[in-house]
């Protein structure tokens, strides 16, 4: 009857008055190694039960003091013993004596006389099942700490996520400050040049006025006193007006570095038709230096984005070529193309002038770099290109070099900024 069920693991509670009535029960299941406790009465199967923790109680219904359904809802009732099945043993066999065995917990219930099949094959079913229960309660329990500690990993994840995000915040704050910063300080020493020499002029002019004037009260002006201040009023004014012009030019780039979109105009247009528009406003500066333009790329291109500030960029480029790569009697190759890329912009141009070093590659986008200050660079043309790449189009630009074969510009403009037909 037991077939390939191994008895010997579990540990069996009878709690009966006479167990002499299950004595062939009692020495079946030893013999099949199981181990068999017996109580005598309710109180102490209760207390056994507790703490011997059988895998299974057998439970007489008639007995003195308390009876078996009492002694059952005890069990069920206590921390300690309320999993344990219990199957009642009864000599009574009427309907609502098995009804209500179960109501107080029984899982199941076998009739006295005892048959020992009968006994071993209801004693099996229930040790088999809470065997199972117990295997899905421990993988319950498995699964519930791994959702935990899912849940915890998640959560910390999260944190983790969220200060990167704020460090990264913070970080382009600082930068951003830092860049503020410096193009502060850049303009000041900037502008500070042709101000101060505008200062001087204009005292040397008021001084010179002073000592005119008085000649002039004292009604005795030698020609070689009027000739002399006529020259210095004319050169002084000469210089503030130079310097003021040179001064005016400033502010108008640093206003452009401040990119403001407010005042541009967004509309959908051609991309290579607009920008072949652009190059043939540059026409006359590069007939003058019988420059070459070459424009290639994809004509069908439609975008909704700002094309003064394409405009702005394609146009810093191009005059660079022009007054950085070629010695003047040099013939210049100048190429730009456009195309669709991952459904956003991109944009090449290159020269093949005189290259930029790999030294000065790497701050060519700061603001006032330049290395042509004695010709009237001012060294923000690429920092004003990087700062609309950047930050109006959210895009990228790299730049490759080569000394004596030329430069090239990669711009990126992804999608979001562009919403490319
Ligand atoms: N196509 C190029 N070929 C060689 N050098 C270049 C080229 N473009 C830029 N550069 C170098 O990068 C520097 C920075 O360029 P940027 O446009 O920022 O300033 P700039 O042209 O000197 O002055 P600005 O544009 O303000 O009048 C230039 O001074 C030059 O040395
Ligand atoms: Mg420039």
């Amino acid at each position: 009857m037991a077939g390939d069920f191994n008895f010997r693991d579990y540990t069996i509670l009878i709690i009966d008055d006479n167990p002499n009535n299950l004595g062939v029960a009692v020495s079946a299941l030893e013999g099949f190694g199981s181990t068999v406790l017996v109580s005598r009465n309710g109180e102490s199967g209760l207390q056994r039960a507790a703490y011997a923790q059988p895998h299974i109680i057998l439970l007489d219904v008639l007995m003195p003091d308390i009876d078996g359904f009492e002694t059952c809802r005890r069990l069920k009732a206590h921390p300690k013993t309320e999993q344990i099945p219990v199957i009642f043993m009864t000599a009574l066999t009427s309907h609502n004596d098995k009804v209500r065995g179960l109501a107080v917990g029984a899982v199941d219930y076998v009739t006295k006389p005892i048959h020992l099949d009968e006994l071993l094959a209801r004693v099996k079913v229930h040790l088999q099942l809470c065997t199972l229960n117990q295997t899905l309660q421990t993988q319950n329990n498995q699964l519930k700490s791994e959702i935990e500690q899912r849940i915890t990993t998640e959560k910390v994840l999260t944190e983790t996520i969220e200060q990167l995000q704020n460090a990264q915040r913070q970080l382009i704050e600082s930068e951003k400050m830092a860049a503020l910063g410096n193009l502060v300080a850049g303009v000041a020493h900037e502008i500070s040049t042709p101000i101060g020499t505008s200062i001087m002029a204009a005292s040397t002019l008021a001084d010179e006025t002073q000592t005119f004037l008085k000649a002039v009260e004292e009604g005795h002006i030698k020609r070689s006193v009027l000739s002399r201040y006529t020259h210095v009023a004319q050169s002084s004014s000469k210089l503030v007006l130079s310097n003021l012009h040179r001064a005016g030019d400033l502010v108008r780039s640093f206003k452009l570095v401040a990119v403001d979109q407010s005042h541009q105009e967004q509309r959908e247009f051609n991309v290579k038709t607009y920008l072949q528009e652009v190059i043939n406003s540059l026409r006359p500066q590069l007939k003058n230096a019988k420059h070459q333009l070459l424009l290639t790329g994809d004509d069908s291109l439609i975008i909704t984005s700002y094309p003064g500030l394409l405009a702005q960029i394609v146009t810093n480029l191009v005059t660079n070529s022009l007054m950085h790569a070629y010695e003047p009697s040099e013939l210049g190759l100048l190429q730009m193309d456009v195309q669709k890329k991952h459904q956003g912009i991109r944009l090449i141009y290159s020269d093949d002038g005189c290259g930029i070093p790999p030294e000065q590659q790497r701050k060519i986008f700061e603001p006032f770099y330049t290395t042509a200050r004695h010709r009237g660079g001012t060294g923000l043309g690429l920092h004003i290109v990087y700062n609309l790449v950047t930050q109006s189009f959210s895009g990228k630009i790299e730049v490759d070099s080569q000394v004596g074969k030329g430069t090239t510009f990669l711009i990126t403009l992804p999608q979001e900024s562009l919403n490319v037909e």
